[in-house]
């Protein structure tokens, strides 16, 4: 459920109409709603509470959505921060959540990066291979301390979705087989610059099948329990992220409590603190990019482009993955749906949101919501064709307040220099 709904004819945002927000801030502009974002983190949380986990970790994919007013409303509700840079720690410690809730994966980290968050003190490095744990070992060794890791696994399952998106094939680049998690789990108790703390995997997103993940579950506690027969102790086991929205004419994801319920079985009786990273869960059906139709170009060939001031630089996702993002007028009018082609005035034809979309009505001016774009949309925007980057806007009831402002062209240009020959 989300609070983006028809009011009085128009889609509001929680109190707010969105066409309010569009006179005062502009188009493009993406809108979150902190009721939205609340809701899904306790749904979740209160469900995996009702499956029996004790004190699970809910660390938020900073990835999805970065913006730290939407980070701090959650970090206000207890979340962590599941974080892949060090832009990302920052951005997690900025919106007030604890090093001892954050959690830093991804396959490259720098020298630079491990270092901060060895003095960050964060909850764990999730180590992707033989290689980064020598890493991490050495540069903790440097500052006199020791890092607490996770080994990532890499459980060898198709979960499904895009393939860009999938993470948990033997054949991607993401963490160590189950026997190397056992021999690095079993050198990294010997080594003076980290303790192993736990393991983690995460299979890919916008998983909507249950079985794959179960499998992978499954697999995971095997080698937690392998593990701890070998005397070696495990405090932590991170599950990762991946659970699918809806994306409306997409395949139903499974429920928050049907997700939990399976982890609760899966993990009955195994005493290890369990970790999660959702992102899109949260925060997708949390935010809508807002835009303006600049014209309708109908072609003699009969196709009907509905040209808008939004384009692939604001929201990547239909472009890279061919996503399906529900497309609404903000204040729909009566009349006959009819196939459009809705694009962007980006000069690529790669800048299409959908083809031949059956869609009411619309005149040049008319603003539309594409929905489902919390999550990935603002964080992958960028200034590509020098459009300034999408400002974001965050709603709570009937107050609204821009978190993230559209630059000005003079700020676009200042970050530039002359080499001194020029
Ligand atoms: N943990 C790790 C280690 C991840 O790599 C990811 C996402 C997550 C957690 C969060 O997954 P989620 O719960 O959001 O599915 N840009 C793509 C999605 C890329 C996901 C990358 N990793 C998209 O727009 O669909």
């Amino acid at each position: 459920m989300n609070h983006f709904e028809l009011r009085e004819g128009e889609l509001a945002c929680e109190g707010v109409p969105l066409s309010r927000i569009a006179e005062a801030v502009g188009t493009p502009v993406y809108v979150y709603s902190t009721a939205t974002l609340e809701r899904h983190y306790t749904v979740l949380r209160d469900a995996l509470l009702a499956a029996g986990l004790k004190d699970p970790l809910i660390a938020f994919a900073v990835k999805a959505n970065s913006n730290v007013a939407v980070l701090r409303t959650l970090a206000d509700l207890g979340a962590g921060a599941d974080v892949v840079s060090e832009g990302e720690i920052r951005r997690a410690l900025a919106a007030g959540v604890p090093p001892e809730r954050i959690v830093f994966s991804g396959v490259g980290k720098t020298e630079a990066e491990i270092a901060f968050a060895v003095e960050t003190g964060v909850a764990e490095i999730n180590v992707e291979s033989e290689p980064e744990l020598h890493l991490v070992n050495r540069v903790a060794q440097g500052l006199g301390r020791r890092a607490v890791v996770a080994i990532r696994v890499n459980p060898d399952v198709s979960a499904g979705g895009h393939a860009k998106i999938a993470t948990g094939k033997a054949e991607n680049k993401f963490g160590v087989s189950f026997s190397e998690a056992e021999r690095l789990y079993a050198n990294a108790a010997n080594m003076a610059g980290v303790r192993p703390a736990g393991v983690a995997c995460h299979i890919g997103s916008q998983i909507t099948d249950l079985a794959p993940m179960e499998a992978a579950f499954a697999k995971m506690r095997g080698l937690v329990e392998r593990l701890k027969r070998e005397g070696l102790p495990v405090e932590r086991l991170d599950l990762g992220g991946g659970l699918g929205v809806p994306y409306f004419n997409q395949p139903e994801p499974p429920s928050p409590a049907d997700y939990a319920a399976m982890i609760g079985r899966v993990m009955a009786g195994l005493d290890v603190q369990l970790a999660f990273e959702p992102g899109r869960v949260i925060a997708a059906n949390a935010g809508v990019l807002l835009a303006r139709v600049n014209h309708i170009h109908e072609r003699p060939e009969g196709r009907r482009f509905l040209v808008l001031d939004a384009a692939m630089n604001d929201l990547l996702r239909p472009a890279m993955y061919d996503a399906y993002h529900d497309i609404r007028p903000v204040r729909p009018r009566v009349g006959e749906a009819a196939p459009y082609d809705v694009v962007g005035p980006v000069c690529e034809t790669g800048d299409t949101f959908t083809r031949d979309r059956d869609l009411p009505p619309f005149e040049p001016g008319d603003l539309v919501a594409f929905m489902s774009a919390g999550a990935y949309g603002a964080a992958m925007a960028s200034e590509y064709n020098s459009r300034p980057l999408v400002p974001e806007v965050l709603v709570k009831g009937d107050r609204f307040a821009v978190v993230r402002p559209r630059p000005t062209y003079e700020d676009m240009l200042a970050r530039e220099q002359a080499p001194p020959w020029q």
